[in-house]
């Protein structure tokens, strides 16, 4: 491709850039397949890459040790001002950290390429889709961009001479003359690392991690960090969202739902999930981010800014996740997964033992010994595989569509082993801002340095992904109800998968979180049978559609209003929650709060 694009802006930055960092060339990515192609060849032939011989087109990656997860401690929003970032994000003064970042990057990219990456964030070309483009020294990063992003030329030319998101990424490995990486993933070592957001000049600087979140700067970086201060400001939404559509098969009617649930509750699993009610069918539109705008017809319209699913391997199985397996058999890039003799992939929790000998993620030779509960795990645990949302078998047909989908429901959810119901639904809009605010998981004994039993709060699972002050960005979900008119807005619904009964899970989940869905619906045309309750709407156990699996008793008890748990609740939200946002806390939820503690008694 061209050696620079239309837009001025951008190639004085590819400059200025590259006079800083000092790449061996620079690279403009086309998006094309022989791109991509060339790009793993280099992987290949460096050591970094395995091809998979049962996996058309697939690779294996194994990072370094230290680079294996998003770094929330060197995570930073450099607002202007401190209190800009709130209380939840890590906050740094941007001239100084330049300053500290600009002498990282002096020299960092010898001995590589730069590649310069356009990607769009949503369907080219669609209104609510944002543009940016991220200069990285690595091929892995940019393959990866081709699967979770729409890359090339097409966006270059729909910028013209547009605004976009500069992302400037590192490595931070330089290589000296001669130097290889000879199958060393290379990073930066970890006090090195960091993940930059500067808000007010909508820009991104990465150095010293090539995985994930870190180094894919599109994803929480530029759709939520970034998109989250662009949506306060242009009066959008930038949400921690998968979203679905449930068609109901006798009639064909559809609804679209989007649901935020902190790390880890199974939210890939929600978006593709195959229900176990006869007559409903789910397809999904994007498993971890939603970016929604009210269009003019007042209802709110959601898009899946992403273009592939990054998702957690172990625990991904023919019986957990069909629609994920069948995402997965071509055109994927696995990282930190163990690799079979046959050349195939492997993983905890993948729904068969270990087919004989393997190569763990550390790449050393690793035999399963079912015995030994202490025996380190062949895959890493947060090993995850990329692969593109076309392959998914239930990809629904809309779901590139420019305009979105308009959304009927918003569910939040989280780990809560008591007190929360199944499921219930808000009386009003600020009633489900309220719920979104005191999203949270139980904290279990897996968990370092922190009570058992207490709630670890995720304000719309958004904790780590909101780029402002976490009060200000509760204010702003209440001001975007005002622009909803009440007719056209979602209706919002707190479920829980995970209540306990007697030490055991109560419901079964998976497929038979479906019945839930089917209520959600019903709720959303008006024929649904709910009961009020101080916590809100709740189904009628008594015509509620119950697994066998579920005794009416426990049933009952799942969907009951805990009186007592709930002024727990209460209480915790008064005087651990809510306080840590000061004055910026909207006295609106605080209202919510005192209302709900009114109807309990
Ligand atoms: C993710 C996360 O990787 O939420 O999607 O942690
Ligand atoms: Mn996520």
């Amino acid at each position: 491709m061209s050696s620079s694009s239309s837009n001025a802006k951008l190639n004085a930055w590819v400059k200025e850039i590259a006079a800083l960092t000092e790449p061996d060339s620079v690279y403009w990515c086309d998006g094309s397949k022989n791109e991509y192609d060339d790009m793993v060849k280099i992987l290949v032939d460096g050591g970094l890459a395995t091809p998979l011989a049962k996996r058309p087109h697939s690779y294996l990656f194994r990072s370094d040790p230290s680079d294996v997860a998003r770094v929330e401690s060197r995570t930073y929003i450099a607002s202007k001002s401190q209190d800009d970032a709130g209380p939840t994000n890590n906050w740094i003064d941007p001239v100084k950290l330049k300053e500290e970042m600009k002498a990282l990057y002096k020299g960092c990219m010898k001995g590589r390429t730069m590649y310069v990456i356009p990607f769009s964030m949503g369907p080219v070309g669609s209104p609510i889709a944002k543009i940016g483009v991220e200069l990285s020294d690595s091929p892995y990063v940019v393959i990866n961009m081709h699967i979770m992003t729409r890359v090339g030329s097409k966006v270059l030319e729909v910028l013209g001479d547009g605004e976009f998101v500069p992302c400037l990424h590192s490595i931070g490995k330089p290589l000296a003359a001669g130097e290889k990486d000879n199958g060393k993933w290379p990073c930066a070592p970890i006090e090195k690392k960091y993940i930059a957001h500067f808000p007010e000049e909508r820009t991104i600087w990465s150095y010293g991690s090539g995985y994930g979140g870190n180094a894919l700067l599109g994803k929480k970086c530029l759709a939520l960090r970034i998109a989250s201060t662009q949506a306060r400001d242009e009066g959008w939404l930038a949400e921690h969202m998968l979203i679905l559509k449930l068609t109901r098969e006798s009639d064909k009617k559809s609804k679209y739902i989007a649901a935020a649930f902190p790390s880890a509750c199974g939210k890939t699993n929600l978006a593709m999930l195959i229900p176990t009610i006869p007559g409903w069918h789910v397809e999904v539109i994007g498993d971890d981010i939603a970016w929604m705008r009210p269009g003019k017809d007042g209802k709110l319209y959601a898009i899946n800014p992403e273009a592939g699913f990054f998702g957690v391997a172990p625990g991904t199985a023919e019986d957990t996740n069909p629609n994920a397996m069948k995402s997965i058999t071509k055109n994927t890039i696995f990282t930190n997964v163990a690799l079979t003799e046959d050349g195939d992939v492997w993983w905890e929790g993948i729904g068969h033992d270990a087919p004989g000998k393997l190569i763990d993620w550390k790449g050393n030779p690793w035999v399963q010994d079912k015995g030994n509960k202490a025996q380190e795990p062949a895959a890493h645990a947060n090993a995850r595989f990329t692969a593109p949302a076309s392959q998914c078998p239930v990809i629904a047909p809309e779901w590139e569509k420019l305009e979105g989908v308009p959304i009927d429901a918003i569910l939040f959810g989280g780990r809560r082993p008591s007190t929360i119901p199944l499921v219930h639904e808000a009386k009003n809009w600020n009633h489900g801002v309220f719920m979104g605010s005191i999203v949270g998981s139980e904290i279990t004994a897996a968990a370092v340095d922190l009570k058992v039993g207490d709630i670890r709060r995720d304000p719309f699972a958004m904790l780590p992904f909101c780029g402002y002050h976490m009060g200000d960005y509760f204010k702003h979900w209440i001001e975007m109800g005002k622009k909803i008119p009440e007719a056209s807005q979602p209706k919002f619904f707190f479920v829980n998968w995970f209540r306990k009964k007697d030490g055991k899970f109560a419901w079964p989940g998976y497929g038979e979180n479906s019945r839930v869905l089917k209520w959600v619906f019903e709720q959303c045309e008006g024929t649904g049978k709910s009961v009020d309750t101080p916590i809100g709407l709740m189904p009628d156990a008594a015509s509620f559609d119950k697994p066998d699996s579920v005794s009416a008793d426990v049933l009952k008890d799942i969907l009951s209003v805990d009186v007592e748990g709930w002024k727990k609740e209460i209480k915790d939200i008064r005087d651990n929650h809510y306080p840590k946002f000061g004055n910026k806390m909207p006295q609106e939820l605080k209202d919510e709060l005192a209302a709900i503690e009114k109807r309990l008694g």
